[in-house]
């Protein structure tokens, strides 16, 4: 066993503990960043100017009379910036556009004493606009060939060949829908700029390091004269792993202008319309199978939407295209991307990260195959898992394939799958307008950054006098129990009480050069940053001991007079990762994190409503570093999956006219996020036992963003339970989202179809 997840005996990781900042979460105590406006002396407030085009060439803008609106202090334009005018991680993002890219966009943003001066000055400020034509679709995009980014392709072996020798060939379309993060804190950053002319942002971000970056490039200093702060997220979700970094910029510029602290929140109107989503990803494909129904051959061409600018796209769609074959062996196969470019939001990182959409693809064509192969859907998935050491389409061997089929028995027994399906024929078979279903769907998930370099992190441990201990590392907190984990973690490696482990924000001038938070990552290299850091110290301990066996703050205070260092800064760097993006092929990924779930639904076919019967999941976190932490991730995440699959409906106005591009579902009451009627009734969660995972920190395993896959379950019984409505044998195609509307075309169309049974070779 590797010496990093060797755990002690009554170690504190491992302890079910709730989360560090739960009393604060539920009194309201806890501060997010917005919440440090009242603390603040004389901040300025921001309002953006909105495009009320999807695209156009802003030709003037007028901004005298806003100067006339009571409070209004300043309007900031591109004519203000020291710096360069980008705020993109692709510089391709400028921060005052002069052509807008999306209906919503900022052109400019008012600052004022007031949240209600700077929005009436916003309204006062006129621009001009040449209007050009948009494209709103992934299908406009293809059809004018608009397209951003690099197109890779994964490919093995001879596809053609293998579909031609294939007994049973299909092809066919996915398209799938994005997702907008709905964090319940919106964007938020509060800037101030002290004497020395040192800028000091606190943001709600991921990624405190790159908004550092971008604050600096926009200003045109240095670094080391920019310093972010995140105290916590109220949800990031993705959402804040680069988008936050644009509103910084637009605070720290306001500060550095105005000499007054500044401050950008957006609402939740204004981060609808201006933030990205999840990609909506569209797949077109064609799939082989043999007799026994194995998976012999895949070609798919996957094209996501990206928006307006790149982004995180070119990321999200690599792994995308490495989780298309989700648990499942693909012998020939070819996966390529493409990233369209459209007039809507940027589209960015959302939990699993293209993963999700890559991985719909293979669910969607077995669960519209099953039928046509005359084959169930849990014998077809079972029969197509992988076995240990064979190799994914971009070339890593599947360590631990046993997992996912120990997690599939598991769940077999403990939510009696057999049972229950008998029992769900008998009671479809009685009644006609009423429909349940039972599936069964795995998750395999790859934990690393796809990008090498940034599978690294550091931490900063300090040991006071009196034996208290104070940690620093680069991960941010959004709700997932990071912060948690990590105390647990300090306590467990230099051996004391939770008690005397204190945690500070989140600061780049702590810790420098920092990853985001990000590909569920946190935990793993932070974990083993600060592991690596607190073992210094102990090692110098130990010699300072001696063998005496001293009390923690007996030998911290012989230390000091012995004129020891108490504190160190540790490192941390994921190693025997490869990966070469031009032949898109080498192991990205640490492990794998597997997981199963099997979800029951009832359809009323007078309706399509739903109601989720009963979720049972096995679920592989390793040993768990939190369970109680872990617990939350698994049941946050399908939920959260479970959103995205059947009730989060993004809408733009796609018609000609005044109103094209605009997002018409912009608030809770239009975009239906799951509630607790949406809960599964009956809702089992386990943790797959003896899960070790040697090599990472403590023997745990990521946990983020994993188990939102596991919510496939409820689309495939969804897409089964309409199928029940038809005759047997009816392949049933089923959007995404699932909504009740969707489900009740899907489950009409099911009735009308007489079979989509077709024979072999077809
Ligand atoms: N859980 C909560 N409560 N809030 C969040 O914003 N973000 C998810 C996941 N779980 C999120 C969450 C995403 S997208 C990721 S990548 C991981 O947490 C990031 O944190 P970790 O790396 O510490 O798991
Ligand atoms: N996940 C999240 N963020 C990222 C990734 C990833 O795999 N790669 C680069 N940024
Ligand atoms: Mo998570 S989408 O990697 O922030």
């Amino acid at each position: 066993m590797s010496e990093l997840s060797q755990r002690p005996e009554n170690s504190v990781v491992g302890e079910t503990i709730p989360h560090e900042s739960a009393a604060l979460h539920v009194t309201g105590r806890a501060l997010y960043t917005d919440d440090l406006t009242p603390r603040t002396k004389g901040v300025l407030h921001a309002w953006p100017v909105q495009s009320p085009h999807a695209h156009a060439r802003v030709t003037a803008m007028h901004t005298d009379a806003a100067y006339d609106v009571p409070g209004v202090v300043r309007v900031l334009t591109a004519a203000d910036l020291p710096g360069v005018n980008d705020s993109g991680v692709k510089h391709d993002e400028p921060l005052f556009p002069s052509e807008v890219m999306h209906h919503g966009q900022a052109v400019c943003w008012v600052l004022g004493e007031s949240l209600e001066a700077a929005r009436r000055g916003a309204a006062q400020v006129e621009v001009d606009y040449e209007p050009l034509p948009a494209l709103l679709t992934i299908h406009d995009a293809i059809d004018a060939e608009s397209f951003q980014g690099a197109r890779p392709t994964a490919q093995r072996g001879d596809v053609e060949g293998a579909l031609a020798r294939a007994a049973h060939v299909f092809e066919g379309e996915t398209e799938m829908a994005g997702q907008e993060h709905f964090y319940l804190e919106t964007q938020a950053s509060l800037a101030e700029v002290d004497d020395a002319g040192h800028v000091f942002v606190q943001s709600s971000t991921q990624h405190p390091s790159e908004t550092q970056e971008v604050v600096a490039h926009v200003l045109g200093v240095a670094s080391h004269q920019v310093t972010v702060q995140c105290l916590r997220m109220g949800g990031g979700f993705g959402g804040k792993e680069v988008q936050a970094n644009g509103y910084a910029a637009v605070a720290a510029l306001g500060a550095s202008l105005t000499a007054r602290p500044v401050r950008v929140r957006l609402n939740r109107t204004q981060d609808f319309t201006m933030t990205g989503k999840r990609h909506g990803f569209h797949a077109s494909w064609r799939v082989g199978f043999d007799d026994d129904g194995h998976v012999v051959a895949l070609d798919t061409t996957l094209t996501s939407d990206g928006g307006w600018s790149l982004d995180l796209s070119e990321a999200v769609l690599a792994r995308a295209i490495c989780h298309v074959d989700n648990a499942y062996w693909i012998p020939d196969v070819r996966i390529h991307g493409r990233i369209a470019k459209t007039h809507k939001t940027s589209q960015t990182a959302f939990r699993g990260f293209g993963g999700p959409q890559g991985m719909l693809v293979l669910e969607d064509i077995l669960g519209r195959c099953a039928p046509l192969l005359g084959i169930d859907p849990l014998g077809l998935r079972r029969r197509n898992f992988y076995a240990e050491g064979q190799e994914t389409p971009y070339g890593q061997p599947v360590r631990h394939a046993d997992r996912a089929s120990t997690a599939w028995d598991q769940v077999l027994t403990t939510a009696e799958v057999a049972r229950r399906s008998q029992e769900i024929a008998v009671f479809n078979a009685a009644h006609e307008h009423t429909k349940r279903a039972l599936a069964v769907t795995p998750v395999k998930f790859g934990i690393s950054f796809n990008f090498t370099a940034l599978n690294q992190a550091g931490a900063l441990v300090h040991v006071y006098k009196d034996g208290s201990v104070l940690i620093n590392h680069g991960g941010t907190e959004m709700g997932q129990g990071l912060h948690t984990k990590m105390l647990q973690v300090a306590a467990t490696s230099l051996g004391v009480p939770l008690s005397k482990v204190r945690l500070a924000p989140t600061r780049t001038d702590k810790v420098p050069n920092t990853s985001a938070t990000a590909a569920s990552s946190g935990a793993d290299l932070n974990g083993a940053a600060i592991k690596n850091a607190c073992e210094q110290i102990l090692t110098r301990l130990v010699e300072v001991d001696a063998g005496r066996n001293l009390a923690w703050e007996e030998v911290v205070h012989e230390a000091y007079f012995a004129r020891v260092p108490l504190f160190a800064a540790g490192y941390y760097r994921t190693e025997g990762l490869s990966w070469d993006a031009a032949v898109f092929r080498g192991t990205p990924f640490k492990y794998f994190a597997y997981g199963v779930a099997a979800a029951e639904v009832e359809v009323d076919g007078f309706t399509g409503a739903y109601r989720t019967r009963r979720v049972d999941i096995v679920h592989d976190v390793g040993d768990s570093l939190s369970p109680l932490v872990d617990l939350g991730q698994i049941e946050g995440g399908f939920v959260q999956g479970v959103g995205w699959l059947t009730l989060e409906d993004l809408r733009w106005d796609t018609t000609e006219g005044d109103h094209r591009g605009r997002l018409t579902t912009q608030a809770a009451s239009t975009y239906k996020l799951p509630s607790f009627s949406e809960m599964p009734e009956d809702f089992r969660v386990a943790m797959l036992e003896q899960a070790h995972e040697d090599g990472a920190v403590y023997g745990s395993k990521a946990v983020g963003e994993p188990p939102l896959m596991l919510a496939f379950s409820v689309r495939e019984a969804l897409r089964q339970a309409c199928a029940a409505f038809g005759r047997p044998g009816v392949s049933v195609e089923l959007p995404s989202p699932a909504t009740p509307e969707a489900v009740y075309w899907a489950l009409e169309t099911a009735r009308r179809t007489v079979s989509t049974r077709e024979p072999a070779g077809a």
